[in-house]
């Protein structure tokens, strides 16, 4: 989807994500020390917001004019910027960077992570999560194009030269007017390497 797709999907309710945080994002997050952080494909930017209220400095990152608008709305702890993060580049480097729920084509998403590992100070962490490739037969919601799901050895792979913290497939209670079940999710945690000496 484009961003004026998107666009158009948020414009459909009045929040179209929980305003809480992803329950992996805050059973893993809540007790990090905070630091600078950035979440790439933040939307309507609920765990920028909520990561924010626990003292982290976020910059929230989203194609949807709609969506960052609402965050930023919702917050002023955050920096909200509309950018295809594609072929956007922050400035100085991040004790975190987040990425929930966004899919890409394969390239891109590799290429991606290629870029925002360097992103990271040394010893900050890339928290992955998003929807496993075997959500689309085994379980709940998400995008039905397994390309565009994600498979924990692919991305675990694309990490080579991180220090893995956790990658395994987790399962999340979903219960909307749509769907009610489990969803199955890639949670994969990295560290960037201190500087050696
Ligand atoms: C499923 S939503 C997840 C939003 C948020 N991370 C969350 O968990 O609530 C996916 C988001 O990815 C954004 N997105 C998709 N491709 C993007 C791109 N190339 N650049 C920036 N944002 C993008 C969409 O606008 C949408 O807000």
């Amino acid at each position: 989807m484009n961003a004026l797709e998107w666009d158009e999907r948020y414009r459909s309710a009045d929040h179209l994500w929980s305003v809480t945080p992803n329950l992996f994002i805050a059973d893993r997050l809540g007790t990090v020390s905070p630091g600078r952080g950035l979440d790439l494909a933040a939307g309507e930017g609920r765990n920028s917001i909520w990561l924010a209220s626990l003292g982290w400095e976020m910059t929230a990152v989203d194609f949807s004019e709609v969506a960052v608008s609402r965050g930023a709305a919702h917050s002023d702890g955050v920096d909200f910027i509309v950018a295809d993060i594609r072929d956007w580049e922050p400035e100085g480097v991040f004790d975190l960077v987040l990425m929930a729920y966004l899919h890409l084509v394969p390239p891109d998403f590799e290429k991606l992570l290629g870029r925002a590992r360097n992103w990271l100070a040394p010893g900050g962490e890339l928290f992955l999560i998003g929807h496993d490739v075997s959500n689309v037969t085994d379980g709940c919601g998400g995008p039905q194009d397994p390309e565009v799901t994600w498979d924990v050895p692919d991305v675990v792979g694309w990490l080579s030269g991180m220090s893995i913290i956790e990658s395994e497939v987790v399962r999340r209670p979903v219960e909307t007017e749509h769907a009610t079940g489990f969803a199955r999710d890639a949670l994969i945690r990295a560290r960037a390497l201190p500087v050696p000496g």
